[in-house]
Order: C-alpha cells, then sequence, then structure tokens
C-alpha cells in the first residue's frame, strides 16, 4: 500500500482454529493521540490510516477472512466540517493509493452503511473499490462508512415491512435469520471479535445485532499505535477465551459427552 509497496505475504502464520475469522475494529483515540503530541486531530487520523494499512497486511498474515473497520459513523456527520472533510479526504486518498497492494493482496473491499445522501464523489469511490476487488478470493476487508447499527437494523425493520405489505412476507415468517438477511452484512459471518482501541469500554451503535456472541476485547493504545503486536496478542487473548454461544463451557461440554 502507499508507503511500503507491494508485499509479498505466505502462509497464515497460526494455526486455523485459532484465528478469527471476522474481527472488527473500533478505531479509537486518534485526537487524543494527536493532543498528546500537540498535533491537530488531522494528523490523528492520518496516522490512523497508517495503522489500518499495518493491521490489514497482519489481518492477512494471521489468516483471519473478514476484517471490519468502522471508519465513519452515521454520528460523525456532527464533527467540525473541517474535521469531516479531513475524514473524507484520509479516505479518498486510502482507496485511490492503496487499492493497487489490496489488488494484489488478493483483498476484496465491502462496504457497510448508508448510501443514501452520500456526495455521488465519495459514492463512486466506494462502488469502484468493492467492484475492481470483487473477485478477489483472499481478506474481505469491510469498511463501514456513514455506518449506524440501530439505523441498519430499522432499515432491514423497513425492508420487512414493505415486504409484508406487498404480500410478499407473512409476519409470522419473521426470525432472527429474517432480520439478518436484510442487514448490509447478509452474507458475512458475524464477528468473533471485536477490538476498541484507546481503552473507552462500549460499542458506539457499530453491529449492535451481530456483535450478539462476539468476544469483546478493549485495549488502552489509541488507534494510531495499535500495532502488529498489539493485533497478534489480542488475536491470542481470542484463542484463550471459551466461548459458549449460551451453550456449556468447553470443560462441562467434555464432561457431559464423556458421561
Ligand atoms: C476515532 O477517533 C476515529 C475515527 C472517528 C475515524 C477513524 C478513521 C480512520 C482511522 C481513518 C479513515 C479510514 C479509512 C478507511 C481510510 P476519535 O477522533 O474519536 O478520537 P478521540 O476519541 O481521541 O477524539
Amino acid at each position: 500500500m502507499g508507503d511500503g509497496g507491494i508485499l509479498e505475504l505466505g502462509a497464515p502464520v497460526l494455526a486455523p482454529r485459532a484465528a478469527p475469522r471476522h474481527v472488527a475494529l473500533i478505531m479509537d483515540g486518534n485526537g487524543r493521540w494527536a493532543a498528546a503530541r500537540g498535533l491537530p486531530r488531522f494528523e490523528g487520523h492520518r496516522r490512523g490510516v497508517d495503522a489500518l494499512r499495518k493491521t490489514v497486511r497482519a489481518a492477512i498474515e494471521f489468516g483471519v477472512d473478514y476484517l471490519t473497520v468502522y471508519s465513519f459513523s452515521v454520528e460523525n456527520w456532527s464533527r467540525p466540517p473541517e474535521e469531516v472533510q479531513s475524514l473524507l479526504a484520509l479516505l479518498h486518498r486510502f482507496i485511490r493509493n492503496d487499492l493497487a497492494e489490496l489488488q494484489a493482496n488478493n483483498v476484496r473491499v465491502r462496504v457497510i452503511g448508508s448510501r443514501e445522501d452520500l456526495a455521488a464523489e465519495i459514492a463512486g469511490l466506494l462502488l469502484e473499490a468493492e467492484q475492481s476487488t470483487a473477485a478477489n478470493t483472499g481478506l474481505t476487508l469491510v469498511v463501514a462508512f456513514n455506518y449506524g447499527a440501530r439505523q441498519e437494523i430499522a432499515a432491514a425493520a423497513r425492508a420487512l415491512a414493505e415486504e409484508a405489505v406487498a404480500g410478499r412476507l407473512r409476519p409470522q415468517d419473521i426470525d432472527a435469520e429474517a432480520i439478518a438477511r436484510r442487514l448490509d452484512t447478509a452474507d458475512m459471518p458475524d464477528p468473533d471479535l471485536i477490538i476498541r482501541t484507546s481503552g473507552e469500554q462500549r460499542l458506539s451503535n457499530f453491529m449492535l445485532w451481530q456483535a450478539a456472541y462476539a468476544e469483546l476485547l478493549f485495549v488502552p493504545v489509541h488507534w494510531p499505535d495499535f500495532s502488529r503486536a498489539d493485533f497478534e496478542a489480542a488475536i491470542d487473548e481470542y484463542a484463550q477465551r471459551d466461548r459458549r454461544f449460551g451453550g456449556l463451557a468447553t470443560a462441562d461440554r467434555r464432561a457431559k459427552t464423556a458421561s
């Protein structure tokens, strides 16, 4: 990508069982990273893109199938216009400069979030990133842009209501699966691991439906400082967790099967 040329990435280094299939990232703390250094907030976001670039490379190396990044929330439009502009410019530059490396590394780009009311230029850019990488079969990089989980769920509810009114769907057929199929993430696995940087411990309207059984990890570093080692430590921590999905702990399950 932009700063380092094309990387030759080898086989995943972690055993397939240990690696989460889908990792989602709340890249928080850019502003505080910049403030702590007496720099403008823009500089924090700019360094945040560098951290994202490294994280995409690491995700490929670790054998992650889906990496979702919260790049711009529906609430972010309320930030000062200069900051909104700088975030849009960074997204623009990321797609323009990094698409070639993403292509070379077989990365497929997907975008979630509302496309309604987006400027034609930005909507076109997102579509170009998706279309030009649609045939790639490696990591899927899911960019959450103009994204809000409540808005996504409301849109799914609206779609279901429209189908019911049109007589194509009976209310009794609406179940969790029917809702999931109408979300932006319809054909993706739920995130296994959600990482939020900067020490804040909340989801902030990010993947609320999909997070039902995700492991949550809150790391104290600000996003621009999030390194390959931090990512690897997060994946190691994930591998230690016992995911029960409402069932029994692994040890109890083994005991039950043995008895
Ligand atoms: C949160 O930090 C981060 C954001 C609102 C934007 C994240 C965006 C990027 C890393 C770059 C753009 C993305 C792409 C895909 C090119 P904050 O500003 O809320 O930090 P603070 O809480 O410390 O103020």
